[in-house]
């Protein structure tokens, strides 16, 4: 890991970053580290806000930027990809702090050569459309507003041709001020890298998608596993599970019909052997032993399900590892640790 870099513009070398949901930034920087052996993972940056952590990805040759960000574009466990413009570790939270943004935007070499690299991957226009989305954390004397507004003045300053929009912005800017440490990025993915394609049937209480293949990662896939979801809703997890890594079957039920109905649609005709039916957790038609994975999203009580109705149903599917077989797996994602313990439904690692 590398310690964060030093006050004000720093290099025309482009690095990358990856929007990730917090807690998921170990096993996006592992995934890095595996898919780009050269690249050099920071630190995340974390608690700027409750759904994003920052993770900043530094490439030891010039001139893999491009390469580097169509591999990122591919990872599993990230929200987004970013092309970095700008760092600057030491921003006055007064409002002349909001002149050394302006100013950097006008005039840091390090925005050009992170646009070179959305303009390679996306095709350069004649007329850019732009938009800021800026994230604050930490005390400042100014608003989050004006911190977009220096932004934009800095582009306006820049590139006078460009055109700031609302919507379906050709180019858009990303910055993140915490505290005193400021990042701004070139988004180089879309909402599809986040989305997925197979989501044709949603429910409420989905999980993100990157969170389930969090999840199938942790349960260390293998072809020959028999991988159950008891509570699938619409199928995320299975449809990670199945985009991850070969398998021998899957397996996934619900107690609602229309949750069924959407798992349905979802996987198509795709990853056989697959079986979906509606079911009882508590009471599943499968044998012990006949599972080699189970991962869930249990109902929190809230979108699905009440706090009175998991009292009952958790301390229910403690019998659910019966099934496991082997080394196995159980991962389960829960609210409230009070609700796990009381419960007594805890994750079992795999020894
Ligand atoms: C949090 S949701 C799962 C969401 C799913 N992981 C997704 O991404 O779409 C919990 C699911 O558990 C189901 N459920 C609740 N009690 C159940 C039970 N006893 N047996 C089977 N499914 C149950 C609910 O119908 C709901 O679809």
């Amino acid at each position: 890991m590398r310690p964060a870099r030093g006050a004000r513009a720093q290099t025309t070398a482009v690095s990358l970053a990856l929007h990730v949901v917090p807690g998921l930034e170990d096993l996006a920087s592992r995934w890095v580290g595996q898919e780009i052996p050269t690249a050099d993972v920071e630190r995340a940056w974390r608690d700027f806000d409750e759904r994003t952590s920052l993770l900043p990805i530094h490439l030891d040759r010039e001139g893999d930027a491009s390469s580097a960000a169509e591999v990122l574009l591919t990872c599993p466990l990230a929200e987004d990809v970013f092309a970095t413009a700008l760092r600057i570790d030491d921003v006055p939270p007064v409002f002349a702090g909001l002149h050394v943004v302006r100013d950097a935007v006008a005039h840091d070499p390090a925005l050009t050569a992170a646009l070179d690299v959305a303009f390679k991957l996306h095709g350069a226009v004649r007329r850019v459309t732009y938009r800021v989305i800026c994230r604050t954390a930490g005390r400042h004397s100014f608003r989050r507003v004006d911190l977009q507004r220096a932004v934009e003045h800095g582009v306006t300053q820049r590139f006078p041709s460009w055109r700031l929009v609302e919507d379906a912005a050709r180019l858009e800017l990303w910055v993140v001020l915490a505290e005193r440490r400021l990042w701004l990025g070139v988004r180089l993915s879309d909402a599809a890298m986040r989305h997925r394609s197979y989501l044709q049937a949603s429910l409420p209480a989905a999980l993100k998608p990157t969170v389930a293949r969090a999840m199938v990662v942790l349960s260390r896939p293998t072809p020959d596993d028999v991988f159950l979801d008891p509570m699938c809703g619409s199928g995320t997890i299975l449809l990670e599970r199945a985009a991850s890594a070969r398998h021998a079957r899957l397996l996934g039920g619900d107690l609602d019909p229309a949750a069924v109905d959407a798992t349905v649609t979802n996987v198509g005709p795709r990853h056989k052997p697959i079986s979906l039916q509606r079911w009882d957790a508590r009471q599943l038609p499968l044998r012990a032993g006949s599972v080699t994975a189970l991962v869930c999203n249990l109902p929190f009580g809230r979108q699905v399900g009440t706090a009175e109705e998991n009292r009952r149903l958790y301390p229910a599917l403690q019998r659910l590892p019966i099934l496991l077989r082997g080394l196995p797996t159980t991962i389960y994602v829960i609210r409230r640790v009070q609700t796990a313990s009381r419960g007594a439904v805890l994750p079992r690692p795999r020894s």
